[in-house]
């Protein structure tokens, strides 16, 4: 089989990595790919949203399967012009997609199939949304309905944050189109926690689950990034008693109501929750794989993924058995100085090759440069990920490997996976 991923991160490039294990491919392409991926891939220079040059390319070298790592295309409809054309495509489409494309979409599902979530209402005039910013009084939470790169949720202490906030997503178009509605919801406290499912359009399987963190320094303190490291299992999901409410009052009434909707998902759903006592509510969803917690599951994947994702699009999930390694994973990122704030970009990076062996490298972005060689990209750079016998020894090891690369500027968080 020939392989297509599209997308350019650290998930794309564990992807890669563990796609090129399966004794299915031949070739693996990614479009654009990064310095890392080119390791393991072909990397083509195709931007994520051109779907119609995307999609020649893979008529053109015959892919058989086309794996989309980030958001955008899905919500954009990536998965319906390359169904249009036959090709295959592990992720969903863009009805399917509106779950992270819209958090009203998704609000008024959770509310139809009574799966346990904020309490919400949602605004498409502003001077509305305006008077009604206290109904839930504070803190409170103020989304941004459609897609914006991870900005759009803000949470407000009080009216003059709830209202600025309002202004900013409706008045300004700080996210364009995003902000034409937005969800005004009931802060929820709590710990969070994400579960990362395969659907095949009938079947809901989660994966072995991981943690993120998700703010820039340690302790969870200072602005969210994307996520500047993982472990799996998540010590969280230790409690059987909460897999079991996970499993009944949130996945299966998930899948109930996506049939009876007619939506046929097929691909990854991550589930992010707030659980209290406990109890589970929905966060949001995302229609991909979370990135960096991919990282830490993918080291722990046994069974093919390739195998697994033409299960999903062929509808025999139910079918496929997970195995998973019983050692656990931690992922370590390593960014830009500055980060998620300005940052500079193109500092070289030495100590790659000095890793440990079983250590695995994900490369979220890098660049290949003529004199420097590897050198940094954008904001979050590398992945430094290990298996161990315990999460504390895979974090052990994990952060011994941290301490060989070197780049100007570099920041890991010391924390990822401490008890
Ligand atoms: P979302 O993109 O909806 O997951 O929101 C991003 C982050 O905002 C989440 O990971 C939470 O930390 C926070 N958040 C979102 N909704 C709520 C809520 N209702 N209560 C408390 N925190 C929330
Ligand atoms: N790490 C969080 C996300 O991928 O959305």
């Amino acid at each position: 089989m020939k392989v297509l991923i599209v997308g350019s991160g650290g998930r794309e490039h564990a992807l890669a990595w563990k796609i090129a294990q399966s004794d299915l491919i031949n070739n693996i392409y990614c479009a654009p790919g990064n310095a890392g991926i080119a390791k393991v891939a072909e990397c083509i220079d195709i931007g994520v949203n051109d779907f119609e040059a995307l999609a020649d390319f893979a008529q053109k070298k015959g892919i058989d399967l086309t794996v989309v790592g980030p958001e955008e295309p899905l919500v954009k409809g990536l998965t319906d012009v390359f169904a249009a054309r036959g090709l295959k495509v592990f992720g969903p489409d863009k009805m399917c997609a509106q779950f992270e494309g819209s958090k009203a979409f998704t609000k008024a599902f959770l509310g139809k199939y009574e799966i346990p979530t904020a309490k919400y209402q949602e605004f498409t005039d502003v001077a509305q949304a305006e008077r009604n910013v206290g109904i839930y009084g504070y803190p409170t939470v103020i989304k941004a309905d459609g897609l914006a790169a991870g900005k759009g949720v803000i949470i407000a202490e009080d009216e003059q944050e709830a209202k600025k906030a309002v202004a900013e997503i409706m008045r300004d178009k700080k996210f364009g189109k995003s902000g034409e509605k937005v969800v005004i919801e009931e802060f929820l406290t709590g710990t969070e926690a994400s579960i990362l499912c395969f659907v095949d359009g009938g079947t809901i399987v989660p994966m072995e689950s991981a943690r993120d963190y998700k703010n820039i320094y340690d302790g969870n303190k200072g602005p969210n990034t994307g996520g500047m490291g993982t472990y799996s299992p998540n010590r969280l999901f230790e409690d059987k008693q909460l897999n079991e409410r996970v499993e009944n009052e949130i996945l299966k009434p998930i899948i109930e109501g996506m049939k009876r909707e007619g939506m046929h998902y097929v691909g990854v759903l991550f589930v992010g929750l707030m659980i209290e006592g406990g109890e589970p509510k929905v966060l949001e969803f995302n229609v991909r794989f979370g990135d960096p917690e991919v990282q830490s599951i993918l080291m722990r994947l046994k069974t093919d993924l390739v195998e697994i994702m033409n299960a999903c699009i062929e509808g025999r999930l139910e079918d496929i058995r997970l195995d998973w390694t019983p050692q656990s994973a931690c992922c370590v990122v390593l960014a830009s100085g500055g980060y998620p704030a300005e940052y500079e970009k193109g500092k070289a990076i030495a100590g790659l090759e000095d890793v440990e062996e079983g250590i695995v490298v994900f490369h979220a972005a890098t660049k290949a440069a003529e004199e420097e060689g590897i050198v940094t990209s954008g904001g979050r750079v590398l992945g430094v990920t290990a298996l161990g016998e315990s999460i504390d020894e895979a974090r052990a090891i994990a952060y011994r490997n941290v301490e060989k690369i070197h780049f100007e500027g570099a920041y890991y968080r010391k924390d990822i996976a401490l008890l």
